[in-house]
This record gives structure tokens, C-alpha cells and sequence, in this order.
């Protein structure tokens, strides 16, 4: 139950909601037990009036008095009962609609370790499925509680009054009730757990077959995924039947309690008015009390269970939420800038970049990735970074974006360490085109924009960092230019333009330092000397760190660091590192001679 204090402080948003609507649902269960006695009164009437023998007339006229105020009671009591939904299910999904923004922008602010930990199905499902469990404390469980309690009291406060003996007889079945619910309840729980578990793996299996449906195809995996999928939905199917099945024994024995008591309340109620301790009028208001007490009373098991389900949904909700994004970002979430904390004006900023003894260790597989590595770039130079696959290259890159903190050494930014800075601000002071390119499922323009925002970029701005990213003259051929939509929705780009429209989302901002992690490896090297060409341009003011496996990529940078393993192999030009005939040198000999095999390959046809 603990778990749910995460919410009061909703509640104590929509106080003036929740207020209202607790008086709204006391109001409407007043209304609703007075009918139950103008129904005595009017019963009591009857037998009077028989008795009495009066006339048709008079006994009508009385009758349809009483008929008309049970009308318009019953209508007050439903009016009250809509104004208390309005005022509690209505708060209820303003809360809902918050703990879902609070949720998402929790899960932005948290590196990017926790979604190596966490899969995103489970984070999907704590984002809809836990949020609508939570709302249903929030709304129905709030609601019934508070008409149940208001019902329980009000009705064995007038049951007592009429007769305390009869009220024991009435209600005596109903604790048992309350109790087997309880229990119930209880089972039902951990089933709809299990349910719930098994949703969320059914969710996963689909996420991740539809994202990777191109791999799932060419392996001609159809079948067997298939399979997998109908073997998980027949075990959701059989766990969910078992939980229904439950639930619909819930009703006829419900039934059946409410049936004894309304055979005690006539049995021991006749013998009483026979007695004449109480009218008959008297028999009929406890019926209709019975019926209004026991599903409130049956309810009670219920919203226990909604609690409790809503509870087990928190905490997993609490869970992500008290995750703590290991990285401090120096300002709140909600993008106010902590007091002391720089952010980086663009006058002020120079994207100096250095490395001091920097160690990396991965948090989550505890691989060593760099080790003791040092270097500095300056504004209008360039730092490339070669070397074989897993040494350590991308890792860098994370390192300057702060993806992750250093495990030992530290990096400086402009002159001042990298911690010290404002997280966002250090970030859009960056252009960083990832190894692994992603592009959303938008325009072409909105890919590119998204380097500065869309709201904040012309045209004129995308087209020309489309240009410089050598992309421009393929976008003006798709069929709707710049708004071409791609992905999921749209065309279907190759490699090499999906690297160039990454590259143009990094330069446009025209940041301070650029990134470009083996972001050519999908052009040719012909594409690639053009692009780095009319690159240059821009990175002759800029810090620029460039990492590829190619010599021919990193041959014209200021400097050239060869990694191994996480260490520094080699450094230097690319000519001082050709003289001294190490690491480097081999590496070039190795691809020159593919190269030259690969522009045989290309002639052998045509001969
Ligand atoms: N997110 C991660 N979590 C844990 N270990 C990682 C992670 N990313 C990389 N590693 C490990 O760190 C080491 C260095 O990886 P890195 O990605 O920096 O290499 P790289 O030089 O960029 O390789 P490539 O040329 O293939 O891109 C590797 O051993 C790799 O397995
Ligand atoms: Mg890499």
C-alpha cells in the first residue's frame, strides 16, 4: 500500500475535486436511502387505509403524492450520483494524464543504461497498462469507497433506529460475505498478476517482431515466430479464462447471501409486526435496504482488490520513477537551470575538448572499454579515431556527450569539467551523428530539423545543411523534396543517405563540436572525399572528432589516434604515422590492398 503515497500528492492537487465529490456521493446516498422511507411510509399508508377503509379516491391521490416525491428523489440522488462521477472519475483522469507525463519525462531524463537494463515492452506496459490500474484506485476504487461508507453508515444508523434486532438478523450474513470477497479477491489478484505478467510478454514478443520484421523475413522466421507468439497467447488465454471463470462465481454467490438475508429480514420482520414491534411498511424498507447495503458491501472486497492491483501497478511504476539516472544533469526536469550551474552562451563557449587519463569501465557489463586515454582538441582542428572494431572508438564519443561519466580521469570542456557543465546545454553544443543512425518515421525536413527543434529552423537552414552533408541533390529527387516522409510511412532510404541525413540533422545547429561516428561507412570513398570536402567548410571553426575505421577517412586530420583495446596505440599526423611503419601504417597497407582488389573486381567485368 505504500507504494500509492506517490499519488496524495495528485490528490492534494485536485483537493477541491476530490472534496466535492465525496460530499457528492454522501448527498446521493442520502437521496437514495430516503426513498427506501417514502416506500415504508407509503406501504404503511396501504395498510392503514385498507384497514381504515377509505376511499378509492383519497387512498389514489396519497399514493400518487408518494409516487411523485419517490420520482423526484430517485432523480435527485441520480443527478448527485452524475456530479460525483464528473467531479471523481473526471479527477481521476487528470491524474491519470499527469502520472503519464511524470512517467515519460522520467524516462527521458535516465541514461542510456536503463533501457539496455529494461526492455521496451515492460516499459510501455508501466507507462499504459499499470497507469490505468492506478487509475482505477485513483477513480472507481475512491468513488465506491467513499458511497460505500457513506451507504454503510447511514443506512444501519436508520436500520438500528426502526429495530436493532431485526438490523442483526438483516445484516448478519453480510460480514461473511465481506470476508469470502476478501479472500476472493485475493486469488483474483494474483491471477490478473499473472495476467498482466504474460501481457507483457506478449507485448515484448510483438514490439520486438515488428521492429525487427526485415531480419525475422529474410531468415524466413515467419513460422516459427508465429508459433511462439500462439504457444505465449494460449498460455495469456488459459490465465485469463482461469481469472474470469473466478470473477463468475462471484455474482450467484453474492446472490445467494442477499437471498438469506431478505429470507431472515421477512421471517424474523413477520413475527416482529405480528408482534406489532414494527409495521410492515417496516419489512419492505429492509428489503430495499439490503439490496441498496450488499453490493456496496460486495464492492468493498472489490476495491480492496482494485487497491491492491492499483498498489502491485505503482510500485512497479515507483520502481522506474526512484531509478536515478546515474549522470547528475545539473538542472530539474522540468528544463529550469540550476542555480550555479553554467549554461553555455554560444559567445562564451569554445569546444575545447580534452581527455585527462580518462579510464571507462561499463557500468551494466563491467567491460572495460578505455583505458587511461588522453588528448585535446582545439576549435578549428580535428581529432580522428581509428582503429579495429571494439577498441574502444564509440565509446569516446558516449563519453563526450555524457552518456556515461568517466569511471576515472576526467574530460574537460571548454576548459572546465565536463560535469560541471549544464547536461542539456553541453548537449546542444554538440553535433554527434551515432554509429547506428536512426531516423523517425517524419519528413525528411523534420529528420533534419530535429537538430535544432522544429520550431526553431527555416527551410532555408535544413536545405542547407543538406547540402553540406551532400545529400541535397538525392532529397530534391524524392518525390515530395524535403517533405518526403521516410520509414514506416514513407520511402525506404539506402544506408549512405540515412548516414547523410544524419549529418545534416548534427551541422545544423552549427554546433561547436562534431561527432561523427564512422558516419561515411556507408559511401563509397569517393562520396566520402566529397562529403569530408564540402564538410571542411564547416569544421574549420568547429572541434571536430572523427572515427572510422578507414585510413582514408582520417588521413587529413590535425591528429590521428590509432586505439587497441581500449588503449592508445599510436598517435600523431597521418605522414608521421606512415614513417614510423607501426600499427597505423599496416592498417593502410591492409586497405589499400582491398582497395586496389575491389577496383580490380570492378574492371574484371568489362574486359
Ligand atoms: N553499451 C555498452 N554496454 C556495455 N559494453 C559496451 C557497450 N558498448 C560497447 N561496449 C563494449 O565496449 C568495448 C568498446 O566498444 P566500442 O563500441 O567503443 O567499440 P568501437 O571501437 O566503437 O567498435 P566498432 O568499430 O565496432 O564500432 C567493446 O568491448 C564493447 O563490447
Ligand atoms: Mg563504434
Amino acid at each position: 500500500m505504500k507504494s500509492l503515497q506517490h499519488l496524495n500528492k495528485y490528490f492534494w492537487k485536485y483537493r477541491w475535486r476530490l472534496v466535492l465529490g465525496i460530499l457528492f456521493a454522501v448527498l446521493s446516498t442520502f437521496f437514495g436511502i430516503y426513498v427506501a422511507v417514502l416506500v415504508r411510509k407509503a406501504t404503511d399508508f396501504m395498510t392503514h387505509a385498507v384497514a381504515e377503509h377509505y376511499s378509492f379516491e383519497a387512498t389514489a391521490e396519497e399514493l400518487l403524492k408518494y409516487g411523485l416525491l419517490i420520482l423526484g428523489t430517485t432523480i435527485i440522488s441520480g443527478f448527485l450520483m452524475f456530479l460525483m462521477r464528473q467531479s471523481i472519475i473526471v479527477m481521476s483522469r487528470h491524474i491519470e494524464f499527469d502520472l503519464k507525463n511524470e512517467i515519460f519525462a522520467h524516462y527521458q531524463s535516465l541514461d542510456t543504461s536503463f533501457y539496455r537494463r529494461n526492455n521496451t515492452g515492460d516499459l510501455m506496459n508501466r507507462i499504459s497498462e499499470d497507469v490505468s490500474r492506478v487509475r482505477m484506485y485513483i477513480g472507481p476504487a475512491v468513488m465506491y469507497f467513499a458511497s460505500t461508507i457513506a451507504t454503510i453508515i447511514l443506512i444501519s444508523a436508520t436500520m438500528t433506529n426502526v429495530s436493532a434486532k431485526l438490523t442483526l438478523y438483516a445484516l448478519f450474513p453480510l460480514p461473511i460475505l465481506v470476508v469470502v470477497i476478501y479472500f476472493v479477491s485475493d486469488l483474483i489478484n494474483r491471477m490478473s498478476n499473472k495476467v498482466q505478467e504474460q501481457l507483457s510478454k506478449l507485448s515484448t514478443i510483438a514490439q520486438e517482431s515488428f521492429s525487427g520484421i526485415r531480419v525475422l523475413k529474410a531468415y524466413a522466421q515467419e513460422e516459427p515466430t508465429g508459433n511462439y507468439f500462439t504457444t505465449e497467447s494460449g498460455v495469456y488465454r488459459k490465465r485469463y479464462l482461469g481469472l474470469i471463470m473466478t470473477e463468475a462465481l462471484f455474482s450467484p454467490f453474492i446472490l445467494l447471501l442477499m437471498g438469506l438475508s431478505t429470507l431472515l429480514t421477512i421471517y424474523v420482520g413477520g413475527k416482529l409486526a405480528i408482534d406489532g414491534q414494527i409495521t410492515y411498511g417496516n419489512i419492505v424498507e429492509f428489503i430495499i435496504y439490503i439490496g441498496k447495503l450488499t453490493w456496496p458491501v460486495a464492492s468493498l472486497g472489490w476495491v480492496t482488490s482494485l487497491v491492491q492491483r492499483a498498489a502491485a501497478s505503482q510500485e512497479r511504476i515507483n520502481e522506474f520513477l526512484n531509478t536515478k539516472s546515474y549522470l547528475t544533469p545539473n538542472h530539474s526536469p522540468m528544463g529550469k537551470w540550476k542555480k550555479g550551474v553554467n549554461s553555455i552562451s554560444f559567445g562564451e563557449w569554445r569546444g575545447e575538448v580534452e581527455f585527462k587519463n580518462v579510464s571507462f569501465v561499463y557500468p551494466n557489463s563491467g567491460i572495460k572499454a578505455l583505458d587511461q586515454i588522453s588528448f585535446r582538441v582545439v576549435p578549428g582542428k580535428s581529432l580522428a579515431i581509428i582503429g579495429k572494431t571494439g577498441s574502444g572508438k564509440s565509446s569516446v564519443a558516449s563519453l563526450i556527450c555524457r552518456l556515461y561519466d568517466v569511471t576515472e580521469g576526467e574530460i574537460l570542456v571548454a576548459g572546465k569539467k565536463l560535469q560541471e557543465w549544464d547536461l542539456h546545454s553541453v548537449r546542444r553544443q554538440i553535433g554527434y551523428v551515432p554509429q547506428d543512425t536512426f531516423l523517425f518515421s517524419d519528413t525528411v525536413e523534420n529528420n533534419i530539423a530535429f537538430g535544432v527543434g522544429y520550431e526553431k529552423s527555416s527551410l532555408g537552414q535544413v536545405e542547407q545543411a543538406a547540402k553540406s552533408a551532400g545529400i541535397f541533390s538525392e532529397i530534391e529527387r524524392f518525390p515530395d523534396k524535403f517533405k518526403t516522409m521516410i520509414g514506416e510511412r514513407g520511402i525506404t532510404l539506402s544506408g549512405g543517405q540515412k548516414q547523410r541525413i544524419a549529418i545534416a540533422r548534427a551541422i545544423i545547429g552549427s554546433p561547436q563540436i562534431l561527432i561523427f561516428d564512422d558516419c561515411l561507412s556507408a559511401v563509397d570513398t569517393e562520396t566520402e572525399a566529397e562529403i569530408l570536402g564540402s564538410l571542411r567548410k564547416i569544421m574549420m571553426e568547429k572541434t571536430t572528432i572523427l572515427i572510422s575505421h578507414r585510413v582514408s577517412t582520417v588521413k587529413d586530420a590535425s591528429h590521428i589516434i590509432a586505439l587497441d583495446q581500449g588503449r592508445i596505440k599510436e598517435e600523431g599526423t597521418h605522414q608521421q604515422l606512415m614513417d614510423k611503419h607501426g600499427y597505423y601504417f599496416e592498417l593502410y597497407k591492409m586497405q589499400m590492398a582491398d582497395e586496389e582488389k575491389k577496383n580490380d573486381a570492378e574492371i574484371l567485368p568489362m574486359q
